[in-house]
């Protein structure tokens, strides 16, 4: 089994309101995707892509090792993946799709996802239980329901796919339908996404909070 990791880095980092694309934002003197694609390395992924803003290219190859393949992303996460998706090269039989906004993602996620690949499931993906109360409030901000929280998981990076099925998925997502993850994508074509153990460690760097807490992490 052979993988290619594809990072998504597409993204200008709205919510975070940085001075520069999110991926491309310091942690302990190091970009996001430096970190995100370095954990793909070291978890076992064979070659990288990342999808960055076309913009920002140079800032991107002077971040990263000379190795690592760049390519143009979209408006859209799911149009940056479709991006990667077609840059990737064909000698991998399986793909590894991660956020850049995952820095401090552990390689033994990316080790539980390749292995669950290796042992014949067609999509994979980190999830974590869900601990707070959840519930579904009206426009007026009044509680109408609770959600029963034991079947919920909350769903990471990388989730890992057999390429033929992935790339099929994509292909079949009719143009302008944009989903938030690729389990997503494969789940909308009918294919069965099986879980692995996620990691705390692995949450998603969406605002300036989630940034503070990753970087108390990194000095631990
Ligand atoms: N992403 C991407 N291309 C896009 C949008 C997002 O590759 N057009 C990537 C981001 O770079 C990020 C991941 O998808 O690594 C998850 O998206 P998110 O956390 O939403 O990042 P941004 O879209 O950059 O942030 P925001 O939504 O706050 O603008
Ligand atoms: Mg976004």
């Amino acid at each position: 089994m052979s993988a290619v990791g594809i990072v998504a880095a597409a993204g200008s980092g709205l919510r975070l309101g940085a001075d520069r694309p999110k991926a491309l934002v310091p942690l302990a003197g190091r970009p996001l995707v430096a970190w995100a694609v370095e954990t793909l390395l070291t978890g076992g992924v064979d070659e990288v892509v990342v999808v960055v803003p076309p913009a920002e290219r140079a800032a991107f190859a002077a971040a990263l090792p000379g190795a690592v393949a760049l390519v143009d992303g979209g408006d859209t996460r799911t149009a940056s993946v479709r991006a990667g998706l077609a840059a990737a090269g064909p000698g991998a039989d399986t793909v590894l799709v991660h956020d850049a906004a995952r820095p401090l993602t552990p390689p033994d996620v990316v080790t539980r996802v390749l292995a669950a690949l290796a042992a014949g499931a067609p999509a994979v993906v980190p999830v974590l239980p869900v601990v707070d109360t959840t519930v579904v409030v009206d426009e007026a901000g009044t509680v109408t329901d609770a959600v029963p929280r034991a079947p919920l998981r909350r769903v990471q990076t990388p989730q890992g796919f057999d390429r033929a099925t992935l790339v099929a998925a994509y292909a079949a997502l009719p143009d302008g339908v944009e989903l938030t993850d690729d389990a997503a994508v494969v789940r909308a074509a009918g294919i069965p996404v099986t879980c692995v153990d996620g990691d705390e460690r692995a949450a998603k760097v969406t605002i300036p909070h989630d940034l503070h807490l990753a970087g108390l992490q990194v000095r631990r």
